[in-house]
């Protein structure tokens, strides 16, 4: 997609270079239109390698291209991010007396703004009075994410992750084809406790599941994310349920499971849990110098769930995950198919964990195999792989 990223001066103009990167990994055509005051910040050399285009934020060179118009009307989606309270200011009343402005005042593609800014400047009634404006046009102005600011202080006014962006602004050009669709997904490691402090836990780091989650809301979904131990992404979803353990998620998966239309179970659920936790911290000095913990099973929830959908004729697609240590990707492939069958869901994503790769990366390579035999092998970035996983949902779903 041809995309447009206006920058404008603020420090956190920086955090531009990260939102161009994943957008041209993700193989978009990025053209960034910076300020001039954004380029007190980052340089349009940095912007220009990154981008793969040049750069220019002035309204008066190349005048015969009427480049001022140009930019906006080829683009297919604008970004600007990070948006300062000037330039909101600017927006709303529509002055074009710079490039991104000629350009956002020429375009008939959906734009998204960003704002970062300190805390006193965004709850400026002025400032509200603007992102009111501009939303009523139908520009998407995103909420600042809160947190330490600038200077000493904290509060809303940071710019929100690079992947939140991307997801949000891709969402405007994005076929809603999930509209209407409730998923229901689990990401991230469970933790089973052995004391107060102690835990036996995994690599998983929810990446694969959180992209999963922005995707689906980025094609009309409604999503509740339960997340094992990924920290707080309430922001992003349409209900977030933090948990810890594997049982705490066959709560939370049981009690929603009638609502859902899609179960996705990208977490990696231990096994087994310790059969007495104890209540006191352990001491090396009253064990000695072995310990044997007694392991008990935990219900495979994946497995119940599908028992549940079959038994009561649910339409409920279902998504298990498999990380296999496979020598080969025949080996995969093979391993997949035994654990489809096992677990008796529509679709697996299975992958090769070998040598600890995947874990905490962002990119992964699955093989995602459906029951009636399709398999598609994807390899790139984990909102790649959920794209694609979601068009086999798609596909389940009709
Ligand atoms: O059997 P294995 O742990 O490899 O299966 C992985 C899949 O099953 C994942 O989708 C995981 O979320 C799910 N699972 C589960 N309950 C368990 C263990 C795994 O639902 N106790």
């Amino acid at each position: 997609m041809r995309i447009v990223l206006g920058v404008t001066g603020g420090i956190a103009a920086y955090k531009a270079t990260t939102i161009i990167r994943q957008l041209t990994e993700a193989g978009h055509s990025v053209q960034v239109v910076p300020t001039q005051n954004a380029l007190r910040f980052i340089g349009a050399a940095t912007l220009e390698a990154l981008s793969h285009h040049a750069v220019d934020s002035d309204l008066y060179t190349d005048v015969a291209d009427v480049k001022h118009v140009q930019i906006g009307q080829n683009a297919e989606l604008i970004i600007v991010a990070p948006a300062t309270a000037s330039f909101l200011a600017r927006y709303a009343n529509g002055i074009a007396d710079d490039l991104l402005g000629n350009a956002l005042l020429a375009t008939k593609a959906p734009v998204l703004v960003a704002p970062a800014m300190h805390t006193e400047m965004w709850q400026h009634p002025a400032t509200m009075a603007n992102v009111a404006t501009l939303r009523a046009r139908g520009v998407s102005v995103l909420d600042p994410a809160s947190g330490r600011l600038t200077g000493e202080d904290s509060g809303p006014g940071r710019l929100p992750e690079a992947e939140e962006i991307i997801a949000a602004a891709l969402a405007l050009t994005n076929p809603q084809d999930l509209a209407g669709r409730t998923l229901l997904i689990t990401a991230g490691g469970t933790q089973e406790a052995i004391d107060p402090v102690r835990f036996i836990g995994n690599k998983s780091s929810g990446k694969q599941g959180l992209a999963i989650a922005r995707a689906a809301k980025a094609r009309g979904a409604k999503v509740c994310l339960i997340g094992a131990n990924i920290g707080d992404c309430s922001r992003e979803v349409d209900e977030f349920v933090p948990v810890t353990s594997a049982s705490e998620i066959e709560i939370a998966v049981n009690s929603r499971l009638d609502a859902t239309d899609v179960l996705v179970m990208a977490a990696a659920v231990s096994d087994y849990r310790v059969a007495e936790v104890s209540q006191h911290k352990l001491k090396r000095s009253e064990i000695g110098d072995e310990i044997t913990l007694k392991l008990i099973a935990n219900p495979d929830i994946l497995r119940s769930a599908q028992d549940r959908i079959d038994s009561q004729k649910l339409s409920t697609v279902t998504v298990g995950f498999a990380a296999e240590t496979a020598g080969s990707q025949q080996q995969l492939l093979e391993l997949a198919r035994i654990k489809l069958a096992t677990k008796g869901c529509d679709i697996l994503v299975a992958n090769d964990v070998s040598g600890g790769a995947v874990f905490g990366q962002d990119s992964n390579k699955v093989a995602i195999i459906a029951r009636n035999g399709d398999i598609n092998i994807v390899e790139g970035s984990k909102t790649l792989v959920a794209e694609r996983l979601l068009d086999s949902v798609a596909s389940a779903l009709a």
